[in-house]
Formats: structure tokens, sequence, C-alpha cells
């Protein structure tokens, strides 16, 4: 979910992490050759055994495996086989390790139906700083918490009905993810990257499936961001293929993204949050004056904004501060929740207003969640990441242009479903619609002069669930009576949606 920008100060606190070494002495007296042979791989073997039951006190977790690659030496996958949740399928959860630096978490769940054949789907939460368990637990994954934080309950329209999915924690920091590095959606990109080479190296069963991204909110940078790397790498065009020369890599076959309620395109998007906070379906949430000073502001604000996308990377900041602060507060202050207007913000502030989500945070807290999952005890989970947020927008990254990543990809036939649940107020529909008509792509004029259509969900024909337009790759789908996380407001509707996308049906 976007994650509220108001600029503050954050205190960091750093956590400081001793490591023990052990020394180990070899005393030598060895005559012959084999004896030394022996002996030396004797030592290595026990101390090994040494150095693995000093790593697994730290690390809580047996893992199951432990996956390299020739062409990314500096990255390793740490991965377990838990089995929470969804008990009925295969799991695999873990870390993707960058050096010592970086450590991201991931969980990966096999489809119900036919996992052999059913494609695979990445998904990412936004923020930036949020992590993507809030989507497994509380949109689209295979379960929902309990009340009583303690366990699970079977989720029957989880989103691996029909695809394997996995959850990612990234950037840095984020849910269960720890290091030490700063991020921006493009540096996180690679890092995503090596993980699917990885992943699929070892569990190559996937490798030749479907493999779509989805996502929600800020993914909206980072979606782009990643398929466009995934997009050269396929292509053998990227920087990093031309100087690093890789000999393994794996064709990644990337066949569609998919966008909800997501911050593509700030510059066309932030002129649309007057309309929608004045001139909704579901009413006036502010008063006009509000409104009209939200208007007054705008065409500063897109100053500012175009000067970021210009690449004067300085201005992005002062950007987001200006508009964040004239177009975007003024709706914060009535304390409605701002990812549906329908609804008072209950729960924490944490919680982002659900107080479901404050639940799920104290079931990832458990210790015998983190063990099963094979997390770290130090570990706190957090739903997001104020510190991530703020590192964030101190790089720039939340006014830069990652419409701009979309033309390339849809030249090359991957599909882009842009969707938007339309009570949303943060990532709202208005603005969604706008910038993908807006977008400039060989197929700009067919998309505008399509036609807008009804929506309607498979088994529920007489209910217009919404409004589709579409031409070539690219679609774009309002989603009536949803806010920011469509899955939760909708799990049936969402489900048939991902269903049809998946099979290339016509919405
Ligand atoms: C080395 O160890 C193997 C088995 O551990 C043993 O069969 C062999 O005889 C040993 N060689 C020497 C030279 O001790
Ligand atoms: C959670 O529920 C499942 C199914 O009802 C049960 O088998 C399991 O023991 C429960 N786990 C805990 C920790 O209570
Ligand atoms: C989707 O999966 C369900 C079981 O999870 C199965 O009954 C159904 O036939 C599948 N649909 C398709 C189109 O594969
Ligand atoms: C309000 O929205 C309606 C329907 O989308 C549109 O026709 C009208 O021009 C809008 N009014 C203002 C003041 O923006
Ligand atoms: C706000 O403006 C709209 C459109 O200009 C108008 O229809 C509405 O009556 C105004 N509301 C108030 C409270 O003035």
């Amino acid at each position: 979910m976007l994650f509220n920008s108001r600029p503050r100060f954050i205190s960091f606190v750093s956590i400081l992490i001793v490591f023990f070494f052990g020394f180990f002495f070899l005393t030598q007296e060895f005559i012959q050759q084999d004896d030394f042979v022996n002996a030396s791989s004797n030592w290595l073997k026990v101390k090994f055994k040494t150095y693995l039951s000093v790593k697994n006190k730290f690390d809580h977790g047996k893992w199951t495996k432990i996956l390299s690659h020739q062409d990314f030496p500096d990255y390793q996958i740490r991965l377990k086989e838990p089995k929470l949740c969804d008990s009925s399928v295969q799991q695999y959860s873990g870390y993707l390790d960058i050096n010592e630096e970086k450590h991201f978490f991931f969980w990966f769940f096999e489809s119900r139906n036919d996992p052999r054949n059913d494609p695979i789907v990445l998904w990412l939460n936004g923020g930036p700083g949020c992590s993507s368990l809030t989507g497994l637990f509380f949109e689209l994954g295979p379960c929902t918490v309990n009340e009583d934080e303690a366990n699970t309950t079977i989720n029957s329209y989880s989103w691996n009905s029909n695809a394997s999915i996995i959850f990612l924690d990234q950037p840095m920091n984020v849910g269960y993810s720890h290091g030490s590095k700063v991020s921006s959606s493009h540096a996180a990109a690679i890092d995503v990257y090596a993980f699917l080479q990885i992943f699929f190296q070892e569990y190559s069963q996937y490798a030749r499936l479907d493999f779509h991204i989805a996502g929600e909110s800020y993914a909206g940078h980072y979606i782009p961001a990643i398929a466009a790397e995934i997009n050269n790498n396929n292509h053998g065009t990227s920087l990093w293929i031309l100087e690093k020369n890789p000999k393994f890599l794996l064709h990644i076959n990337l066949e569609s993204i998919l966008i909800g309620n997501g911050m593509v395109d700030p510059l066309v998007q932030y002129n649309y949050y007057a309309d929608m906070a004045c001139n909704s379906s579901y009413g006036p949430v502010l008063d006009n004056v509000t409104c009209d000073r939200m208007r007054y502001y705008y065409p500063n604000c897109a100053k500012l904004i175009k000067e970021c996308y210009d690449g004067v990377t300085a201005t992005c900041l002062t950007a987001s501060m200006y508009c964040d602060n004239r177009i975007v507060l003024p709706y914060y202050l009535t304390h409605r929740n701002p990812y549906d207007v329908r609804k008072q913000c209950e729960g924490s502030v944490v919680g982002m207003c659900y107080p479901g989500i404050d639940v799920i945070e104290r079931y990832l807290n458990r210790d015998y969640v983190r063990e099963e999952l094979g997390v770290v005890p130090w570990i706190k989970y957090g739903t997001c990441s104020s510190s991530v947020h703020f590192r964030f927008q101190m790089t720039g990254d939340l006014m830069k242009p990652f419409h701009i990543l979309l033309p390339p990809l849809l030249e090359n036939g991957i599909r882009i479903l842009i969707y938007a649940g339309d009570a949303d107020f943060i990532c709202n529909w208005i603005g969604n619609n706008a910038w993908t008509k807006e977008l400039e792509w060989s197929g700009k004029q067919g998309f505008n002069d399509a036609k807008t259509r009804h929506w309607k969900v498979q088994g529920d024909k007489s209910t217009y669930a919404g409004e589709v337009r579409s031409h070539k790759g690219l679609t774009f789908l309002r989603v009536f009576e949803a806010g920011h996380m469509v899955p939760y407001d909708k799990p049936r509707s969402s489900l048939d949606l991902l269903n049809r996308w998946l099979l290339k049906k016509r919405l």
C-alpha cells in the first residue's frame, strides 16, 4: 500500500550484531600424505559441523537447501519447506542473501490445482516499505490469520487456486527482510532478477511456465522496474549482461504484469486527488474550498514533478514534499481511511487503518511462526517500515517516472493490466485511468478510442462489477465498490479477474 509520505524525521535505531569467531588450531604431526589428507578432511568435517551449529543458533532454522548460481557469486538462497498457512501445497520460505549485506525474505506456495502447468505469479506490496505478507494474509494468499492471532484459516479465494505464488519482502528491511544498504526501485530490480534465476535453476519445473508479476500501490514503481530488468536481460541488452557476460542465465517467461491501485505516473496522478475527494461516485469527503485549494497548488506541483522527470534528481524530494503537503495531507487530516473513502481510519496507524493488519503483525512475531519460516529470532516483523519510506523519499524515488518503462514491454508482447478499486483515495482510479490514456505507445490512439465495456464476474453474469477498456496489450479495469486492496474487498471477483487474465481470456 502507498504509505503516507508526510515529511518527518525518523530516528534510526541501529542494531549491533556481534559475530563470534571461533579460533581453531591445527596440530601438525603428519608424516604421510594420505594421513594428512584424511586428517585434514576430518578436521574440516568437524569444523564445518561446529560452524553450522553456531550459524543455526543465530539463523534459528535448519535449511533444507542452500542454493547458489555461477553467474551470481555474491548471491545465495537459503530455504526451508514450511507447513504453515496451507499445508496442502508444497511451500518454500527463506532468504535471498547478497553478501553479508542484504537478506530478502520470500515465501512460495505451489498452485492448489496443477503446479506442473499453472503459471507462476510474483506478488509485491508497496509502501515503499510495506511487507508483501500483508498481501498474503490480508488480501489474496492461501490463508488469513485468526482473531486469536495464533493460527490461520484457509482462504478459498486464494490466488494460488490456479497459480503458484511467490511473496517477496523487498526492498531491504521490509517485513522479515533485513540488511544495511540504501535502496531504490531500480536497485531492487536486479536483486529480484537474481532471485528468479537462482530459484528457477534449482526448481527447473517452474522455469518453463508462464511468469507474471502482480502487485499493488507503490509496486507501481517496482513492477515496471523489475519487468524492464527481466525483459532487457532476456534480450541480452542490459548493461549488466554486457559487462559480466553471464553464461547460465535462463529465459524468464515474463508474460504479463498486473498493477492494482498503483502509483506509476505521479505527474498525472497528482492531478486527480481533488476530483477523488470532491467529485467521486461516493460523494464528497472534503469541502469544495479545500478541493479548490488542492487544484490551485497542482500546477506548481506539476512543475516540480516535471523537473524530476527530466532528471533533476534533487527536485524529486522537493516535489514529493511540496505535493504531499498541499495536495494529499488535507485528506489525511480528516482521519478518513486513505485506502477507502467510504471508511474512517480504524485500528492503529501502523495497521494502515485496518485492525486486521495489526493481528497479522502479532501473528508474524510469534516465535513458532518465525522458526517454521526460518526467520532469525531478532528480526521484528513490521507491516510497514517508516525508515525505508524515508530513505526512498530521500533518494527521490517517489516522484520518478515509471510509466516510461512500460511501452517497450508492450512492444515486446508483454501484456499489462492496470486495475483499480474505485473507492481508494491514495492511488485512485481516476488518476490511474488518466495516465493509461496519456501513455505514449504505438497503441495509444486505439486504446483511447476503445469502448469502455461492462466487467462481469464469472458465475454472476447479472452483476455489473466494473468497467474495462482494452486495446492490444494494455487493459484498464475499474473495480466497483473496492478500496485500495481489491482482493480484500472483492475476493471472489479478484480471483476471477486473475484467472481470466492468466488464461489470456477477455475480461
Ligand atoms: C583414510 O580414511 C579412509 C576412511 O575414512 C580409510 O579407509 C583409509 O584407510 C584411510 N587412509 C589412511 C592412509 O589412513
Ligand atoms: C492450527 O490449526 C491446525 C488446523 O486446525 C492445527 O492442525 C494446528 O495444530 C494449529 N496450530 C496451532 C499452533 O495451534
Ligand atoms: C482452478 O483450480 C481449481 C482447483 O483449485 C480447479 O477446480 C479448476 O478447474 C481450475 N481451473 C482451471 C481453469 O484450471
Ligand atoms: C465530476 O464528475 C463527473 C463525472 O465523472 C464529470 O462529468 C464532471 O465534469 C465532474 N465535475 C467536476 C467539477 O470536476
Ligand atoms: C461543490 O462543487 C460542486 C461542483 O462544482 C457542486 O455541485 C456542489 O454543490 C458544491 N458543493 C458545495 C458544498 O458547495
